[in-house]
């Protein structure tokens, strides 16, 4: 084998090697891989699993609301949702069908929202006014139709 051959075989295993001692160190001692042990539920049976067999908004504490939110085609539930302005809100969100987005216009709330899965989203409203909740993400024929508002007031 040629000796430049060699140094180059040397250098990018190294190189590959280097990679995964990074990555793994971030992964397994910084904590940094993706979550596990998510949440799930059966997305058959939605309606008859709790928190989402009542959606809604509930007050859970000073300025501190929850929302339990299920996406469907092509909509929201619930659709009404309205808060005072300071309120930190916890959504607790599934999907009854097919993948969906949730995005709420002019904060840094953006999510995907999947069957099978419980996804979870904080996010505190300061300014008074109407928040467009869009779906981001194409769910059949009328996504762009799937949208509905937050009331902060
Ligand atoms: Cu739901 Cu697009």
């Amino acid at each position: 084998m040629h000796r430049f051959e060699k140094i180059w075989l040397i250098l990018s295993s190294a190189l590959i090697i280097g990679f995964m001692l990074v990555t793994g160190y971030q992964a397994f001692a910084l904590g940094m891989a993706p979550p596990s042990h998510q949440e799930i539920l059966d997305p058959q049976k939605v309606d008859e699993t709790a928190p989402f067999d009542n959606p809604g908004v509930k007050k859970i504490g000073e300025n501190e609301y929850e929302v339990v939110m299920t996406l469907q085609i092509f909509s929201f539930t619930p659709a009404e949702i309205e808060v005072p302005a300071g309120s930190t809100v916890h959504f607790i969100m599934t999907s009854k069908d097919v993948v969906h987005g949730f995005q709420v216009a002019g904060t840094n709330l953006n999510t995907m929202v999947m069957p099978g899965y419980i996804q979870k989203a904080t996010q505190k409203f300061d300014k008074p006014g109407e928040y467009l909740v869009l779906c981001n993400e194409y769910c059949g024929a009328g996504h762009q139709f799937m949208s509905t508002t937050i009331t902060v007031k």
